[in-house]
């Protein structure tokens, strides 16, 4: 017997009511098999800040740094002001335990549309730095308030940081049939960070020869997103263009609803999490009605990430067909949930 311990942080709003629908399509993958996933929740979000003050505290760290990996719904309430969760625990836990992958495919499944008349084919994953960059906070604010008030947000970048998600991305792209890795920049005007990046690629590309590549400004990639989506295999970027960048994607192949990730720590001396890419959705939370099918896809990507293949694979198939029957079927998140659920399960 496998036993996988997984801490779940549910969150807050949609968070809780798509992460059941996630537990219950995992325990479908991995039933009548040798593998056992027990789970211990975390009160972490809104309500605990509200209660206690706290956003993650060293002992629920050092708590969740004890499991093998971790679901996460959503984090953030229009109760708590601006950056609070979203500095204190989501970028927290992103940042303390590593997880400088920050995996984000992109997919159009059958089935679903696109906003997009001619989409074409379009299947690529999108490797976004996720512990550096601009989000890393070092910045400041002087004669704050007043018709003077300097504000900086210093990006950081270091060689170490950058040569390691470079070096996984091809990897990633090695893997795949197409072995075609973009970097997306914009080192015309960043110059320092840009030419970093560049100059990374073209080091680490030496050790995966048969991977070629290409070099897109942000902008530019914005608009080949929207006009030829196809033409992408995988995708590295830095921490804080990678956030547009994949929502743009996730707008592209059917919305947010579907977009899944992994916030991987490769060399796992933590474990890494995984997390739909949308946010905690207050207008509509309580009612049944967000889909989980992000948080689903995200239970693959976790599943693979453990090494359970066949049961990763399980669930996306199961995703997949669903897409494809969807049609215009409105369902509650427990419907979408339990039907995915009994696919898994064949
Ligand atoms: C995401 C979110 C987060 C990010 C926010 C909530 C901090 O937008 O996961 O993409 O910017 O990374
Ligand atoms: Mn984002």
């Amino acid at each position: 017997t496998r036993s996988i311990d997984l801490a779940v942080v549910a969150g807050d709003g949609i968070g809780t009511e798509v992460v059941e629908q996630g537990l219950a399509v995992l325990e479908s993958a991995v039933a009548g098999s040798d593998v056992k996933i027990s789970t211990t929740e975390f009160d972490l979000g809104a309500r605990r800040w509200h209660a206690t003050g706290e956003t993650l505290t060293d002992e629920d760290l050092g708590r969740i740094k004890e499991h093998d990996a971790i679901l996460l719904g959503a984090i953030g309430d229009p109760s708590v002001p601006s950056g609070v969760l979203e500095r204190g625990l989501l970028l927290k836990l992103r940042f303390s335990l590593d997880h400088y992958v920050n995996l984000r495919p992109a997919k159009l499944y059958e089935g679903v549309t696109s906003p997009l008349a001619n989409p074409g084919e379009v299947d690529f994953v999108v490797v976004r730095e996720g512990t550096e960059g601009p989000y890393v906070g070092n910045g400041g604010s002087l004669r704050t308030g007043t018709p003077h008030e300097i504000a900086t947000e210093v990006s950081i970048n270091t060689a170490f940081g950058v040569e390691r998600v470079v070096r996984d991305a091809f990897a990633r792209a090695q893997a795949r049939p197409r072995k075609h890795l973009t970097l997306v920049h914009k080192h015309n005007v960043l110059v320092h960070a840009g030419h970093l990046w560049r100059r990374t690629v073209e080091a680490v590309n030496a050790e995966f020869p048969d991977v070629t590549t290409d070099y897109l400004h942000v902008d530019a990639a914005t608009i080949f997103l929207t006009t030829n989506p196809s033409r992408f295999d995988v995708i590295v970027t830095d921490n804080l263009f990678g956030d547009i960048l994949t929502d743009q994607a996730a707008a592209i192949t059917g919305g947010i609803g579907l977009a899944a990730s992994a916030n991987i720590n490769p060399d796992r001396t933590a474990p890494s999490m995984f997390e739909p890419v949308h946010g905690s959705a207050p207008d509509i939370a309580g009612q049944g009605k967000a889909d989980p099918t992000a948080t689903v896809l995200s239970v693959a990507l976790l599943l693979d990430h453990l090494g359970l293949t066949e049961e990763a694979r399980r669930v996306e198939t199961a995703v997949a067909a669903d897409l494809a029957e969807r049609g215009g079927r409105v369902r509650s998140t427990a419907e979408v949930g339990r039907e995915l659920a009994a696919r898994v399960a064949g």
